[in-house]
């Protein structure tokens, strides 16, 4: 099993390169099998998730080429067998995404039940209401999900929630669908813009997508593309999140700062500066940062992905926070995690009272999830002495090269295998 070993306390300085979003290439490699012809996607992240997608897009008989690492054609004209249940799948939240994809183009999908983050029951209800709204039916026999069609058909959604891949999914079945379609309290997210255009650049006719009402005329056929993947705004606010405690100054390139205002927003009540540019943003963090108080929301409220990094950021600032995750029930798992670094906080159901502490000191310390995961790597970054990340299976979900990152950063960081490397780390850093 691998870790990170990391010697904290240093600050970062430099530039780094952001990388494609994760959370929708998921979606658009996964909308990339409606069409017969082949479809070009770049800007991919080589991560763990996007992989295993592959590999079970391989498995349904897609044909994929690499490109390079992060660039592949999709052609799913030779997809045959509908039924997706490759072992990796069922581990992946993002494998209902073949659901809407397979359900527009064929009318049938089976498709493991999602797995992914722990970070609540995280049911996918609004998903199957919309495509029962659109004539499918849906069952679900022996973890599985089961989803078909004679024929679907336009109708009008209203989801309970915003929900990310419920308004996803819908849009990409509704894609092909006969007749019109319309997602009511639709999630605004960037990602759910993305997949729109990348649909839209192989024929479909959705529209609003980035408002709370999204329209989809149903067509046909789709046709190829090539499409270039937005850059991913919580690998780029994870970021701004190290920069800041470890009192560092960054310049994160190939982002969209637009997609980042809530996140910079916070981190200048922090007491950060935030300068932006066409494509990238300067975080300078100041010696001590200042407490606040936040509350996660659908954006353009602040990211849930981005609550734990905060968190970590206000349990070594100045006075008490308040921290209100209103998206997933369990996402303080990492906290006696933290504690373990020294952090002060308490958890009352969905929300954390942290008293910022004078600074972390390192500990051994499990990765509970992909951003919990990314959280403790910051607070090692920040923290006196050595920190040993265990786990790390989950942030190598969704970051890639992030070790090497933040080594380009000035961090003394590595990625170990055994005690004998745990060793020669701590030999070397003295
Ligand atoms: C997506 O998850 C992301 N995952 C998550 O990122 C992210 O945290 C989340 O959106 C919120 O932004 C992917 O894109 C693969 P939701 P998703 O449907 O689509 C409830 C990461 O770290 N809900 O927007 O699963 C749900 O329980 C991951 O990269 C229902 O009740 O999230 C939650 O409370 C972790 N019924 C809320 O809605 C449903 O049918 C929002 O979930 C669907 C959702």
């Amino acid at each position: 099993m691998e870790q990170y070993i990391i010697k904290g306390g240093i600050s970062l300085n430099g530039e780094v390169e952001i990388g494609g979003a994760k959370n929708a290439a998921l979606a658009i490699l996964a909308a990339a099998n409606m069409t017969n012809e082949t479809v070009y996607i770049d800007n991919l992240p080589d991560v763990r998730d996007i992989n295993a997608l592959l590999e079970a897009m391989e498995g349904i008989g897609a044909r994929i080429d690499r490109v390079d690492r992060h660039a592949v054609t999709v052609n799913g004209s030779s997809v045959e067998n509908f039924i997706v249940e490759t072992e990796s799948m069922k581990k992946i939240r993002a494998s209902y995404y073949l659901l809407g994809a397979l359900l527009g183009k064929h009318k049938k999908a089976q498709v493991p039940l999602p797995g992914g983050c722990n970070i609540g029951s995280r049911p996918i209800d609004q998903h199957l209401k919309g495509f029962k709204a659109m004539g499918a039916k849906t069952r679900i026999e022996h973890g599985f999900i089961i989803a078909e069609a004679e024929e679907l058909h336009g109708a009008h959604i209203f989801l309970d929630m915003v929900s990310v891949g419920a308004t996803i999914n819908i849009m990409m079945a509704a894609a092909m669908a006969e007749g019109n379609t319309i997602i009511e309290n639709a999630a605004k997210e960037p990602h759910v813009v993305d997949v729109a255009n990348f649909l839209n650049s192989m024929g479909a006719r959705i529209k609003g997508a980035g408002t709370d009402v999204i329209r989809i005329m149903g067509v046909k056929v789709l046709h190829k593309t090539e499409y270039s993947i937005i850059p991913d705004q919580i690998e780029a606010g994870t970021f701004m999140f190290a920069a800041a405690v470890t009192g560092g100054d960054i310049v994160l390139r190939n982002v969209i700062p637009k997609h980042l205002e809530a996140t910079s927003a916070k981190i200048m009540e922090l007491g950060c500066q935030v300068h932006e540019y066409d494509d990238a943003v300067r975080v300078i963090a100041p010696q001590k940062l200042q407490g606040t108080h936040v509350k996660t929301m659908p954006y353009p409220g602040f990211p849930t992905d981005m609550q734990p990094q905060i968190a970590v950021s206000l349990a070594i600032a100045e006075g008490t926070s308040i921290v209100t995750e209103s998206i997933f029930e369990n996402r303080f798992r990492y906290v006696d995690e933290l504690a373990r670094m020294g952090a002060s906080v308490k958890v009352e159901g969905n929300v954390a009272v942290i008293s910022g502490v004078e600074r972390f000191t390192g500990a051994r310390v499990s990765a509970p999830d992909l951003r919990a995961g990314a959280a403790l790597v910051i607070a090692g970054l920040a923290a006196e002495g050595i920190t040993i990340v265990d786990d790390i299976y989950y942030i190598e979900r969704g970051y890639e090269n992030l070790d090497l990152k933040f080594r380009e950063l000035g961090a003394k960081i590595e990625k170990v295998a055994s005690e004998k490397e745990i060793q020669k780390f701590r030999l070397k850093v003295g």
